[in-house]
């Protein structure tokens, strides 16, 4: 991994640090002699961070802070710990699970739940951290979207549509931040081995169950993922990509799609016709 020590001495908050993205940033960011706020909503699970630091004898490098992002009681306690003089120059906002299940099946609270960790949770932890940023005129907020912010899947409309709305809320933000040297940038991963697919993915009830109406559909959905599975990505692909961001003195685009097929997926949606589109995806999902 590329180093700038011109960089190094900065402290870089990052949300979700239990596992996959957040842990694999924290520990390598810490090695590339960044301070580190790894937060996560249970202290109890920094264990497998700290093994990996503790034999690099990087623990020092490293704060452990309990938070919550759906919680404002938990953001206002990171906001008491900023105040003490913690300032942090790169936030992370990693924290995220994906829910899944055919819109008519899923509760609204199902969906405020979903909205409530990948959205709302990344609206407070970035209100907590401008204010440190915007007084001394420089910062780097990374929020870490997903291939399924700018392209929607049948299926997953909880994850999408919070993906989504997690752009748009960071295309304004880069423009709002851009006057006070702040930079905003969004990373659009694709398919990568990390917990999102097992414990980090919740699914409705209702469209797994025999008697939907949706049954089949989810279920071939599910098999395309199953079988997805042996290609998904190597997560230190993404934390190569938030350590060259952090590296550089700005980060000049707003857009960072990484992994296999992504940039190709994009584009490709963007340039055919939408009728041609949803045509193959609704075929190769129901052949
Ligand atoms: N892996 C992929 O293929 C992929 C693709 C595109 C985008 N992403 C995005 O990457 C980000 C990280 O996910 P990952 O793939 O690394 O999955 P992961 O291994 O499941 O990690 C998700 C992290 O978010 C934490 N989290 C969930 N809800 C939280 C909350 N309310 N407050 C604080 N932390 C919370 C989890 O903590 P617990 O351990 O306590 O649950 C865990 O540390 C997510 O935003 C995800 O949408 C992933």
């Amino acid at each position: 991994m590329s180093q700038f020590p011109e960089f190094k001495e900065q402290t870089v908050l990052i949300t979700g640090t239990s596992s996959g993205f957040g842990l694999l940033s924290a520990y390598h960011l810490a090695k590339a002699g960044y301070n580190i706020i790894a937060s996560m909503r249970n202290l109890e699970k920094k264990s497998a961070l700290l093994r990996m630091l503790e034999k690099d004898k990087l623990k020092e490098r490293v704060t452990f802070v309990e938070l919550d992002v759906t919680s404002q009681r938990s953001v206002d306690q990171l906001t008491a710990f900023l105040d003490k003089g913690n300032g942090v120059d790169v936030l992370i906002n990693n924290a995220g699970f994906a829910f899944g299940g055919f819109s008519e099946e899923i509760h609204i609270d199902e969906y405020k739940e979903q909205f409530e960790t990948n959205v709302f949770g990344v609206m407070r932890v970035t209100q907590a951290v401008l204010p440190f940023m915007r007084e001394k005129r420089r910062g780097k907020i990374i929020n870490i979207s997903s291939i399924s912010g700018l392209i929607g899947f049948p299926g997953l409309s909880p994850y999408v549509s919070s993906k989504h709305a997690l752009e748009g809320y960071s295309e304004s933000l880069r423009l709002e931040l851009k006057p006070f040297g702040i930079d905003v940038a969004l990373i659009e991963p694709g398919s990568y081995a990390t917990n999102i697919w097992t414990t980090g993915k919740k699914v409705s009830k209702h469209s797994l169950n025999e008697g939907s109406p949706y049954h089949a559909y989810m279920r071939a959905i599910e098999n395309e993922l199953q079988a997805g599975e042996k290609n998904l990505g190597d997560p230190d692909q993404v934390v190569s990509l938030l350590l060259s961001l952090c590296n550089q003195s700005q980060i000049k685009k707003l857009r960072y799609p990484v992994g296999k097929g992504v940039k190709l997926s994009i584009s490709v949606k963007r340039m055919l016709p939408w009728s041609v589109w949803e045509r193959v995806i609704i075929k190769k999902l129901l052949k």
